[in-house]
């Protein structure tokens, strides 16, 4: 196999929590022991519920936030030098699109004016005129036609898809090998969300340009990487992660199971048959209070003593990956 694009190792993260006096500063171990690797040209989707650390993992990736420990790898060299600063390959190889496109664009700059910062950054000395030629191709590329009707907009005279696109051009400006994208749908209409996922997956074939895609939504997670992998992730761990089809096929971490079983069906006959999973109540373990063993330990219907101080390994099954005790999930079942 090919030298992955980008590898995680070991990556934790701590946030300190600020109070009032220094005593009342705690702790906040935000993300545990992440391994994750991605190849050339996939999609992975990044899937958990809100507040299991997604964003951070997704900066991490992207060198905006630097880790406590563990190590970053882009295209076989580790990041982080001794004085601490990110190579700069990898700062233009690794962009990040936010989940508010408001927020990301300059509101007193005009779409020309923003993407100007970006070309200039990656084609030093480039001329007006080519520079404009530019801006008509990448415009072009994420579907912002014809491009002359939208450099002199502002942002605030754009609707929330449009920006994403803005956004999209934005990073492709930098040549980008991969491309984090954090919730990039869930400001904008349903019925705009569907062609801003075939953008992406129209760039990832024609431009080889990997994609994490971050989403909480597992509907949009399956849509987008249907020929790629999944990493489920709760309370700042990735529970299991494996290529789309044996994952829904058979779930193999409790916790995955669950969140398959979450997803409404539309056919009452369908939806009949297939049983929940009895989730133990819905008390959460905060990241504050994390145990040494499972997060999923006070919520798993098969949870055993030793879950919850136990640091759990990985288990390895043909190319998926699950960290749970249990030797064999306990339900096999076909959720769709
Ligand atoms: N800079 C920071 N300092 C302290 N705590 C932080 C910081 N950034 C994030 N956190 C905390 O880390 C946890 C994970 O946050 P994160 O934004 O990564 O979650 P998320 O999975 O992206 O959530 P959402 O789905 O709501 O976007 C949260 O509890 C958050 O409060
Ligand atoms: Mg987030």
């Amino acid at each position: 196999m090919n030298e992955p694009l980008m590898q995680l190792r070991d990556i934790d993260m701590v946030f300190q929590k600020k109070g009032k006096f220094l005593e009342q500063e705690r702790s906040f171990h935000v993300l545990k022991q992440i391994n994750l690797t991605i190849q050339e040209g996939e999609i992975l989707a990044l899937v958990g519920e809100s507040g299991c650390g997604k964003t951070t993992l997704g900066k991490i990736i992207t060198g905006l936030l630097r880790p406590t420990k563990g190590e970053v790898i882009f295209e076989g060299k580790s990041v982080y030098h001794a004085l601490g600063i990110g190579d700069k390959e990898y700062k233009a190889g690794v962009q990040f699109i936010q989940q508010d496109s408001y927020a990301a664009l300059n509101p007193v700059k005009t779409i020309y004016q923003s993407l100007a910062v970006a070309i200039k950054v990656a084609e030093k000395g480039i001329s007006r005129l080519e520079m404009e030629k530019k801006m008509v191709d990448l415009l072009g590329e994420v579907g912002l036609l014809p491009a002359e009707m939208f450099l002199n907009k502002y942002p605030h005279q754009m609707s929330g898809g449009q920006r994403q696109r803005v956004l999209m051009a934005r990073a492709l400006a930098l040549h980008p090998k991969l491309i984090v994208a954090d919730e990039p749908v869930s400001m904008i209409d349903v019925s705009l969300r569907i062609s801003i996922l075939n953008l992406m997956m129209k760039l990832n074939k024609d431009k080889k340009i990997s994609f994490v895609y971050i989403t909480h939504d597992l509907s949009t997670a399956r849509y987008i990487a249907s020929e790629g992998r999944i990493a489920v992730m709760y309370l700042g761990e990735i529970m299991e992660l494996s290529p789309l089809e044996p994952l829904l096929e058979k779930p193999l971490h409790p916790y995955t199971q669950a969140l398959l079983s979450a997803v409404p069906i539309p056919d009452p006959e369908i939806a009949s048959k297939q049983g929940e999973i009895p989730i133990k109540g819905m008390n959460l373990l905060d990241l504050e209070h994390r145990n040494r063993g499972c997060p999923f330990f006070q919520r798993c219907p098969y949870a055993k003593a030793e879950c919850e101080n136990t640091p759990i390994p990985y288990k390895f099954y043909e190319g998926r990956e699950v960290k749970c005790l249990l030797d064999e999930p306990p339900i096999f079942k076909k959720y769709y």
